[in-house]
């Protein structure tokens, strides 16, 4: 089934100059970048992105680094988008990712993961509607 999915490059990826080798990786897949945008994240985008997270012991200094520079935001479509996309991330834990995956390859420490990826499909429609209007107007499927 072609769905679409909500994609993060964190600010550790655009600083360490990531992006291009990130993106490269779904492209090969056979994704489809269908919007992109560039963007520092403000205190109302992070408390709708990671909404679930919020007061747990982690979020504090992970929210500081979250803001802390420029993001890369897109909408990636294809077959299997939302779990395909997150098998090329990888684990959580860069420590527990597979070699071959973005965190496994280039991520030590959870905080510093590279990536954000929806993991379902209804955060896929919220995460894009939160950055993609636009498309989720064109779309109402997804
Ligand atoms: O990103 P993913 O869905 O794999 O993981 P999550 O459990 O939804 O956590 C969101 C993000 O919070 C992670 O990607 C980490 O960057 C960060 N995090 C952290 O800094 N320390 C933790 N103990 C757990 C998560
Ligand atoms: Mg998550």
């Amino acid at each position: 089934m072609i769905e679409k999915t909500f994609l993060m490059v964190k600010p550790d990826g655009v600083r360490r100059k990531l992006v291009g080798e990130i993106l490269a990786r779904f492209e090969r897949k056979g994704l489809e970048i269908l919007a992109m945008r560039i963007l520092t994240l403000d205190e109302e985008l992070v408390s709708l992105l990671y909404a679930e997270h919020i007061g747990k012991d982690f979020f504090p200094p992970f929210k500081e680094f979250i803001m802390s520079g420029p993001v890369v935001v897109c909408a990636l479509q294809g077959e299997n988008a939302i779990q395909s996309v997150r098998a090329i991330v990888g684990a959580t834990n860069p420590q527990e990712a597979a070699p071959g995956t973005i965190r496994g390859d280039y991520g030590a420490i959870t905080r510093y993961n590279l990536v954000h990826a929806s993991d379902k499909p209804e955060t896929a429609r919220r995460e894009l509607s939160i950055f993609f209007q636009d498309l989720c107007e064109d779309s109402p499927e997804i």
